[in-house]
């Protein structure tokens, strides 16, 4: 698959790495059903290039080099107020002399504080141009079309970066990855059976899968919902995924079987604290010193430990988790992750 011909900035230098986690590995054994668990290996996408890395950062790799080449000077995307996303957007305006703008969407009532920690603190420290904060269930695109009005009333031109960047043209950053892991299996030696990878607004899984469709990888793809349960996820997926490969004009049309997501993990709302992600979080960070976040990769993770212990992930088989970022928002949650508040299962 030739993804030249499609206009890329650089944002990171090289792979990222990919490794296998011994004492995660043995840790997580020692809970399972007869002290046997999956073998774990990690791909560090949250060491990509921006601030500081994550998932995002492909996806942007593509949809700047597209708002570049259409004369764009300002980002538009839009998030939850600890979004991920919108800082690495912001990250990619910098990087790229551009303003930023946010529509920040109050999923959970009261949740945006201006002075917050974590993403919220990178937001002011990177210069975002203007936030604004609109109720949950607002017409994101709506917003964001406001916004890139109020920008060409300044005699600027506005790009507006689809929600968590998740679009045919974001997509591409995940079959690039696709594309690069093909490689690394191959140059480290390491047969993988099975991928966990987390799925909210789709590009990163529905990416991959296109990735893995389009070249001949048939290593399952198991989704970790971070915000919807299978019935309203796979949806999702699936048209991203089809929505990738039709920009490909790889001809392909994707079977609704190829796609597989797991709900439970993101209750009991999406951003909201469960005691399978601090478990997740903790177990990571003391036994490999690798850091996940609370609203995202520490709810996938406690996925991954939960098939384990389910048995749906074997003893013999190779399980790859892609660590997407996120550690930013672990200092808006503290308490939380240390264990110090009461909280659902
Ligand atoms: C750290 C992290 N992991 C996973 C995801 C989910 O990825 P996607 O939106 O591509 O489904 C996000 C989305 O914001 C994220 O920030």
């Amino acid at each position: 698959m030739d993804l030249s011909r499609f206009p890329r900035r650089r944002y990171t230098q090289g792979f990222t790495p990919l490794e296998h986690l011994p004492n995660f590995t043995k840790a997580l054994a020692a809970t399972c059903p007869d002290g046997a668990g999956p073998n774990v290996w990690i791909k560090r996408d949250d060491m990509l290039g921006l601030t500081p890395g994550g998932n995002k950062t492909r996806k942007l790799e593509f949809l700047v080099a597209d708002a570049l080449a259409q004369g764009a000077d300002t980002l538009i995307t839009c998030g939850a107020p600890q979004s991920n996303h919108c800082r690495a957007t912001l990250s990619a305006a910098v990087k790229e002399g551009m303003k930023c703008r946010f529509v920040i969407e109050e999923r959970v009532p009261n949740s945006y504080k201006v002075d917050a920690s974590g993403n919220n603190f990178l937001f002011r420290l990177l210069g975002v141009e203007a936030i604004t904060v609109v109720p949950a269930g607002t017409n994101m695109l709506a917003a964001m079309q406001q916004v890139a009005g109020e920008v060409a009333g300044l005699g600027r031109k506005g790009y507006i970066v689809p929600g968590g960047g998740s679009n045919a043209m974001g997509g591409l950053g995940y079959v690039a990855c696709a594309q690069e892991l093909q490689q690394q299996f191959f140059d480290q030696g390491v047969q993988i059976d099975k991928i966990v990878v987390g799925s909210g607004s789709s590009g990163t899984h529905g990416g991959l899968l296109a990735g893995f469709l389009g070249n001949h990888i048939h290593i399952p793809l198991i989704g970790i919902g971070v915000s919807r349960d299978p019935a309203d996820q796979n949806p999702l997926v699936h048209k991203e995924a089809q929505a990738v490969c039709d920009l490909l004009g790889l001809g392909i049309t994707v079977s609704a079987d190829a796609v597989v997501s797991h709900g439970n993990w993101w209750r009991p709302k999406y951003s909201v604290p469960n005691a399978a992600m601090v478990e997740a979080v903790q177990m990571l960070a003391r036994t490999e010193a690798i850091l996940l976040d609370p609203v995202y990769t520490g709810k996938i993770m406690a996925g991954l430990i939960g098939l384990a212990r389910q048995g749906h992930l074997k003893p013999d088989e190779n399980v790859l988790f892609i660590h997407t970022g996120g550690a930013p928002s672990l200092h808006a949650y503290e308490a939380e992750v240390l264990g110090l508040v009461d909280m659902p299962a």
